[in-house]
């Protein structure tokens, strides 16, 4: 079968986006959300993926053992806003048929575009954030292996792009300073960041736990601690995407390093400076504050 080429951005209502993410709008925009319902809520690469396999495995670890051998994370957890003509369905219509209680939805979407049942409903969010030198690394490289969005070009070109929003999705500041302001006010938004994860794992699944009103046995966080870690997701067909015929992981793997702090290995001395400045600038109004090491 023919290949169709890499999409192209277009602004819309002020956010840059592709047509896999638009396409389907207003019954995105008209998706019924339910109270139970969970929300996993990222800019692209802040971890949504392990984000996704730790609610899975909290929610249906145990109950559902075999789920976890047989479905891939990606139809496990949804994925609200895609729709693809080579795919059969749309993520709105698996969100749909999802047979779970909760069901766990994941979306990239910024918070202005984020449909209203879901703040209707009163559903739990779980929002991951990512620091913007190592997400603009991760999504660079996830730009060369996988053919659905547009090619990123050189990184110096990518990294400027990045800067000015101009990727899909848009501007990473929006995204986390959106969603940071919304969790201000909405008490049902747990607002986590990928740094922390990887300090301590096994904390953060504390502070989920609570969030969610899970209670989870000593000997069950310690199997969701090991079946998380990088280098098991990255062995984990279910988990590693590898079943994904959209994504070359020859050209860069989808479990790629899983570090904090591998922007040192891309960002020249030059564009670190400009990075900082146009970091100083965007972040001047937020109290948000992200760790680039840990
Ligand atoms: P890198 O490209 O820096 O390696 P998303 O799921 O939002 O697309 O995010 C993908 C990023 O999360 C990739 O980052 C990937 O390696 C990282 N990641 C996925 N699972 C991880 C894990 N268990 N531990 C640490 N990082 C993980």
């Amino acid at each position: 079968m023919e290949q169709e080429p890499r999409p192209t951005r277009f602004d819309f209502h002020g956010v840059s986006m592709t047509k896999y993410f638009t396409d389907n709008w207003e019954n995105v925009q008209n998706f019924q959300a339910r109270p139970e319902d969970i929300v996993i809520a990222t800019y692209p690469k802040a971890g949504t993926t392990w984000m996704s396999y730790i609610l899975d495995l909290l929610h249906f670890g145990q109950i559902c053992p075999e789920r976890q051998e047989s479905i891939p994370i990606h139809q496990r957890v949804p994925f609200l806003e895609i729709s693809m003509p080579e795919q059969q369905t749309t993520g709105k219509d698996l969100a749909d048929k999802l047979p779970t209680t909760p069901r766990l939805i994941k979306s990239h979407l910024p918070v202005q575009f984020m449909p209203k049942s879901f703040w209707e409903q009163n559903s739990r969010i779980v929002y991951m954030a990512r620091n913007a030198k190592d997400s603009a690394v991760s999504y660079f490289h996830f730009g060369r292996m996988n053919r659905i969005v547009p090619e990123p070009g050189d990184w110096n070109t990518y990294l400027q792009d990045f800067m000015d929003g101009k990727v899909t999705f848009g501007s990473w500041f929006d995204h986390v300073n959106g969603w940071w302001e919304k969790k201000q006010t909405h008490p049902k938004i747990l607002y986590l960041f990928y740094e922390d994860l990887i300090e301590d794992s096994s904390r953060e699944i504390d502070r989920l736990c609570s969030f969610l009103g899970l209670s989870c046995s000593v000997e069950e966080k310690q199997s969701v601690l090991t079946q998380i870690k990088f280098d098991n997701m990255k062995q984990n067909k279910m988990t590693n995407y590898s079943t994904v015929t959209v994504m070359d992981h020859k050209v860069s793997p989808f479990m790629r390093k899983g570090k904090v702090g591998d922007w040192r290995n891309h960002f020249t001395v030059a564009q670190d400076e400009q990075f900082n400045e146009v970091y100083k600038q965007r972040m001047k109004n937020s109290t948000l504050q992200f760790r680039t090491e840990v």
